[in-house]
């Protein structure tokens, strides 16, 4: 194959991306509502563990399969096993990861569209521009369409200039931002009236809560849509990592510093939720839990800037824009899978299979806004409730069965020559082999029935 590929120009440009890749909006209006409702620091320390225990274990699946191969998903898994058969059920298991890639990317570019309507909206509302403020946040067709557009053109932009000069570079620029937004925002809000009781009840620690199975799976689905597991998004970034680098150790970096935000965006959201309900806002649903997703985002903290007056302006600003760029640094992770096959299977150049891609995606995305009642629910639920565990099981079924043990010693031997001794040797395998698939395959009987 004559297609020069890319590669990550520096470990921290990779763990950058990666966890860029990994920090969306699943961290920071998923994650810190569900633990308050769930039973505080107790819920936090079993995601803790799950993530690692569980999800590190698919993590590092992706990234050794990618690192190994050095190609796209499907070629990976298709280039794995020896046989014709399974040869055939790669790729096909490859090309499914692409399709729900693609998938989670159209609902997605809908919902980061709206963070960006709501981060411009507050700056030119404050500037007297009233009508293109109010436009800017009102649910209709046209501008969830232009806030689409305008998102998945901005993710193309990125993608365009490819792993090195798009990736990594807008990663080194994006993340660092997001984290110093994310603290600053939490630093501040910890200072107001209300905030102490939120964080009481996001670190006060309710036992009895935890330990009802219903919550362990539903933590360990959101550990996995969290690490962006199952659709060849880390596959692909693992197959643009250096042979010198050693895979577990930059593994696990990644999937600390993905944990590491969500437990600091819950710094941010719990302590802001009680300021407002300290300010009359209503943060509790009809059945006593705190409102979370996106009644939370778009109703309950909007509400709370209000109160704010200027500073409010400041803050939505901030706060839209954080959101904005989580979800960047995911989506270009997500372009990247449909990108890099086209490039790689049908040596087009970079700039074509971008257009290609991004254009199929957007339209696909455009029907999705079209028709959002019958369509956005459906697309959620089909790729990442029971596609993505499902591709999940599949992706270690590929290591742990199908990919020849010394292969993949050689492959941890590239840069640690003591691997068999290690810890991840002795362990891992045996993990991804057996534990994985059966938890996550009961994850996902549960959710079917
Ligand atoms: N991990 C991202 C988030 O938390 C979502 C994602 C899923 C990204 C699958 C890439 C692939 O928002």
């Amino acid at each position: 194959m004559a297609v020069t590929r890319g590669e990550f120009q520096s470990r921290v440009g990779f763990i950058l991306a990666a966890a860029g890749s990994a920090v969306g909006l699943g961290n920071i209006w998923g994650f810190p509502t569900q633990a308050a409702s769930n039973g505080g620091a107790a819920f936090l320390i079993t995601y803790l563990i799950l993530a690692f225990v569980l999800a590190y274990p698919a993590l590092m699946a992706e990234l050794l399969i990618g690192r190994h191969t050095h190609r796209n998903m499907v070629q990976a898994l298709e280039s794995l096993p020896d046989a014709r058969p399974l040869k055939l059920a790669g790729k096909l298991t490859g090309l499914a990861g692409l399709l729900t890639a693609s998938l989670i990317l159209s609902f997605y570019a809908i919902v980061a569209g709206w963070m960006l309507g709501f981060s411009a909206s507050y700056p030119l509302g404050a500037a007297g521009l009233m009508e293109a403020s109010e436009w800017l946040v009102a649910f209709t067709p046209s501008r969830n369409l232009f806030l689409m557009l305008g998102f998945m053109g901005l993710t193309m932009a990125v993608v365009l200039g490819g792993v090195e000069n798009g990736i990594e570079r807008w990663s080194r620029r994006l993340m660092p931002l997001l984290i110093a937004t994310l603290i600053a925002l939490a630093a501040y809000v910890l200072t107001l009236d209300g905030a102490l009781i939120g964080l009481q009840a996001y670190l006060l620690p309710d036992l009895g809560k935890v330990l009802s199975g219903d919550l362990l799976l539903d933590a360990l689905g959101s550990a996995f849509f969290s690490l962006s597991l199952g659709v060849g998004t880390m596959l692909i970034y693992g197959s643009y990592l250096s042979d010198q680098e050693n895979v577990p150790r930059v593994g696990a970096q990644v999937a600390l510093v993905d944990v590491g935000i969500a437990v600091l965006a819950g710094f941010l959201i719990l302590p802001a939720m009680y300021v407002a309900d300290a300010r009359g806002v209503a943060i509790f649903s009809e059945s006593g839990g705190l409102l979370s997703e996106d009644t939370l985002i778009f109703s309950v903290l909007p509400a709370l800037f209000e109160t704010m007056n200027t500073t409010g302006v400041w803050l939505a600003t901030a706060f839209f824009l954080l959101m904005s760029i989580a979800a960047l640094t995911s989506s270009i992770s997500m372009l990247e899978v449909p990108v890099a096959y086209l490039i790689e299977q049908f040596e087009l150049s970079r700039r074509r299979a971008t257009l290609l891609a991004g254009v199929g995606i957007a339209l696909f995305s455009a029907l999705v806004v079209l028709n959002f009642d019958a369509l956005f629910g459906l697309v959620i639920t089909i790729s990442t409730r029971y596609s993505q565990p499902i591709l999940g099981i599949a992706v270690c079924v590929f290591a742990g069965w199908i990919w020849h043990r010394d292969a993949l010693l050689r492959e941890l031997n590239k840069n640690d020559t003591n691997a068999v001794n290690g810890l991840f040797w002795r362990i891992w395998p045996f993990y991804v082999k057996y534990f994985c698939p059966a938890i996550i395959g009961i994850i996902v009987i549960q959710s079917i029935l």
